[in-house]
């Protein structure tokens, strides 16, 4: 089987590849990324020694140089990771996700669709919910509730997922999607919650907590939302949408906390500040779908998965000072100013 993973050197795409690579011993991996700000190469070193991994530097919103790379190769299966990913980023700047997670699923889906391929994954997110009241701990995302985006990124995923669907119900193209709560692990750009609060804490610099601290995330470790995407992709119904999650909810000053405390740092690193506009509050999964039909359901813990995770953080110090060293200053500065 010939697999194309798009966005294979993020975060949750590099994950994914040496996921597929150690399942799918046989099979041909191809990743593509444009290697934007989020892309890392470096993520991909060891994959890149496997003969059966390629990678190749391409846009999916480029049809032409995307074309070329499904007529060499004949892909089996597109997994769709690649996108701008970045709540805040896309308060910024919606454009860029615009052209890229909507304009570039539509053209990966063209090329699918030419191709005759078995089947198409496009990976959602659990943002096109919108967001569940606090108080109200019984209340989940289910598969069948409307969507109700609340920034330009979960409005440009909840476009592509639907276009996805399209392609399904109109064209007849072998479709799933998945849409999976906060993930965390290695790779994660330091832009994101947990590892810019663990960078942070580690260089005594204070730690940003937008509002009172008090909206939920529901974590799931990286591995376990690639074992979920690789059955749905492999065993999923077509037309058909999996939530992923593993009901870990957590507020956010409590993540903080508890990475201060494994970090032997005070609490006193800890700064609120100015709230991210239209801040969704809560974000809660129900799994019951993916558990009933596929057997699915998450294998590590909270506790291990976030010690590991500092883990390496801690053994892979110049993985995330090559970043934050260079044009991330830049961004740090425009959001968070001097602190
Ligand atoms: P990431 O930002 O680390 O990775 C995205 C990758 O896509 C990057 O390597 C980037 O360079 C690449 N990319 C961006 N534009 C591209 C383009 N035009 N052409 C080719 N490559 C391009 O993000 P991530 O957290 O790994 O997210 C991967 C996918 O999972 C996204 O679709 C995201 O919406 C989804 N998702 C993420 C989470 C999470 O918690 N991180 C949860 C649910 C869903
Ligand atoms: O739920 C899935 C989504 O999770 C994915 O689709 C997104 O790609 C991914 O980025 C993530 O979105 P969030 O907005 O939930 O993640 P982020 O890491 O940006 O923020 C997590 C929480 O932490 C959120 O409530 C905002 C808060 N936060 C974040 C940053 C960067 C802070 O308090 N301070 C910060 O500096």
């Amino acid at each position: 089987m010939k697999y194309l993973v798009t966005g294979a050197a993020g975060f949750i795409g590099s994950n994914f590849v040496y996921h597929m690579l150690e399942k799918h011993k046989g099979d041909l991996i191809v990743g593509i990324d444009n290697l934007s700000y989020a892309g890392n190469i470096k993520n991909l070193g060891e994959a890149e020694k496997n003969s059966n991994f390629i990678f190749r530097k391409a846009d999916i919103t480029d049809e032409k140089g995307m074309a070329a790379i499904f007529e060499e190769f004949g892909f089996d299966y597109v997994i769709n990771f690649a996108a701008q990913t970045h709540v805040d980023r896309s308060i910024d700047d919606p454009g860029i996700f615009v052209r890229t997670n909507v304009i570039g699923t539509q053209i990966l889906l063209d090329l699918a669709r030419k191709h005759n391929i078995k089947r198409f994954h496009q990976i959602g997110t659990d943002e096109v919910y919108g967001d569940l009241p606090l108080e109200a701990t019984d209340s989940f995302f289910v598969e069948t509730l409307p969507l109700k985006t609340s920034s330009p990124y979960s409005a440009s995923k909840a476009a592509s997922d639907l276009l996805a669907l399209s392609y399904n119900r109109t064209f007849g193209l072998s479709v799933t999607v998945s849409r999976c709560s906060n993930n965390y692990g290695p790779f994660q750009f330091p832009e994101k919650f947990i590892p810019l609060m663990l960078i942070n804490a580690m260089n005594d610099k204070h730690l940003p907590v937008y509002g009172d601290g008090m909206n939920v995330r529901d974590w799931l470790y990286v591995e376990d939302h690639c074992e979920a995407v690789d059955l749905i992709l492999h065993n999923g119904r077509d037309g058909e949408i999996y939530n992923i999650g593993g009901h870990n909810e957590m507020h956010n000053i409590d993540i903080v906390k508890l990475i201060l405390k494994e970090l032997g740092k005070p609490e006193s690193l800890i700064s609120y500040v100015k709230d991210r506009k239209g801040h969704d509050l809560r974000y809660a999964i129900d799994p019951t779908k993916i558990h009933n039909e596929l057997g699915w359901l998450p294998k590590t813990k909270f506790a291990d998965g976030i010690k590991s995770t500092i883990r390496w953080y801690v053994d892979n110090k110049e993985w995330w000072e090559e970043i934050v060293s260079g044009e991330f200053r830049e961004y740090y500065k425009k959001m968070y100013g001097d602190l």
